[in-house]
């Protein structure tokens, strides 16, 4: 079941392989729950020991969604809408879920979304979700909103796989493209969904914000989480020091606690398909536009020579009343031509994984519950998730009698959810 990802000498790493996985650890992962995770069975469980760990308004950054949630709770209930066929004495004994994207083979069909101020929720967060992706030979996406440079985890995770969030400005995108491609990364995905920042009353209320401006109610916060304070913020300032926001432009940005410093969003919303294309011509990897949910922005996408696109509302976290990512795919996927379709928002089971594979999508991603597993338990956390949701997608292909994700096609799903039938 686990072929190896792609073995490259890698001058970034000082020679050593960019993505071949650790075979052993898949096996101790799946057999084996951190002891803080014993009593969690699935990607949703995640979430109630993170609140335990974490402190309010972090907890909240992580797990809220923009203005009333509505996208957030479609993201899940839309999955739960499409059904499938089962399939019975197909005679499969073992399955392979290994799947090939970009020319790089990986052991499962799903990789780790982009998520900002991941060191501030686990220690060392972005390098660990990083390494955790490497040992299981899954790409984990590093975020632009990071407090770890981007060279760090190029060379620590190591990760080939670097978000970008892009000011509309030439100059500095080239400038930003350049030092991620000298970074050593390979698959370049601008996200597209944010020209300004999503509307977070949650925390607003906890006073989370980025940067955190210090006060005694965030004080207390972190006071009451004295297994986060300790592992993580203070350990973190005694090994790291400051963390700083390092990766939203060539230069360092300002520190994550600060008084004054109100963080740039500026010329991200005069960001457009012009700068795409900067980029598109720049970068000499793969480049991918994530955030996209209207077919015609798939079909200027294509027409642009993007190697891939990502089908995202941003787990509800952008515009509250956007289509789900489930929802808008089979259209998006009729529009994107010889692009690699890939989807995010809301994936929590294997059944949701092969409903996306289904529908067109060649890969999936996933968020919160990968930063909840990296805050509780690090590394092994992150291993832990992830062989639930493996075995979850072995389950349901033998139960679909699929023995590899190439036989994989719209006949798993019940007629009516099939793109080809017309009452889909
Ligand atoms: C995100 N997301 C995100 N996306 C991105 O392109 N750049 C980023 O920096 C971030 N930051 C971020 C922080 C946190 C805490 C979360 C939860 C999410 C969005 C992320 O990549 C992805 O689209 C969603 O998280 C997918 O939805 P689920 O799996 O969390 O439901």
């Amino acid at each position: 079941m686990t072929e190896a990802a792609p073995v490259k000498a890698d001058p970034a790493t000082g020679g050593r392989p960019a993505a071949a996985p650790d075979p052993g650890v898949e096996k101790r992962a799946a057999t084996r729950a951190p002891r803080r995770l014993r009593n969690v069975f699935n990607l949703e469980e995640f979430e109630a020991v993170a609140r335990r760990h974490l402190p309010r308004g972090v907890f909240g950054y992580v797990a809220g969604a923009a203005d009333a949630w509505t996208a957030l709770g479609d993201n899940r209930s839309d999955f739960a809408h499409v059904k499938m066929m089962p399939r019975v004495l197909v005679g499969h004994a073992t399955r392979d879920q290994a799947t090939t994207l970009f020319g790089a083979r990986y052991n499962h069909p799903f990789g780790i979304a982009p998520m900002g101020l991941s060191a501030l929720a686990a220690y060392d967060g972005d390098v660990v979700l990083a390494r955790a992706a490497h040992a299981l030979g899954i790409p984990a996406v590093m975020s632009a909103t990071s407090l770890t440079s981007l060279e760090r985890v190029a060379n620590e995770g190591p990760s080939r796989w670097y978000q970008a969030y892009l000011p509309g400005d030439d100059e500095r995108i080239v400038a930003m493209v350049d030092r991620i491609a000298a970074a050593g990364y390979e698959v370049l995905v601008m996200t597209a969904d944010v020209p300004v920042a999503g509307n977070r009353e949650d925390s607003k209320r906890d006073k989370f914000g980025a940067p955190l401006k210090p006060s005694l109610d965030v004080a207390m916060q972190g006071l009451v989480r004295p297994a986060w304070l300790w592992e993580t913020m203070l350990r973190t300032l005694r090994v790291h020091g400051m963390p700083h926001f390092e990766n939203n432009d060539v230069k360092r940005g300002p520190p994550i606690i600060a008084k004054e410093v109100v963080r740039s969003f500026a010329g991200r919303a005069s960001l457009s398909w012009h700068h795409a294309q900067i980029v598109r011509e720049r970068f000499k990897g793969k480049v991918v536009i994530k955030g996209i949910i209207a077919p015609e922005d798939a079909a200027r996408a294509a027409a642009l020579g993007m190697d891939g696109i990502i089908v995202s509302n941003h787990g509800g976290r952008q515009l509250d009343s956007s289509l789900s990512s489930i929802a808008a795919l089979p259209a998006v996927k009729a529009a994107a031509g010889n692009m690699t379709v890939m989807l995010d928002s809301g994936v929590r089971r294997g059944s949701d994984v092969l409903k996306a594979m289904a529908l067109g999508a060649d890969f999936v991603f996933v968020g919160r519950p990968f930063l909840f597993a990296a805050a509780v338990s690090g590394v092994p956390g992150v291993e832990y998730a992830a062989s639930l949701l493996s075995a979850e997608i072995d389950r349901d292909m033998a139960m679909l009698g699929l023995g590899s994700l190439d036989a994989l096609d719209e006949n798993v799903l019940a007629p009516a959810w099939r793109p080809s039938s017309d009452s889909a």
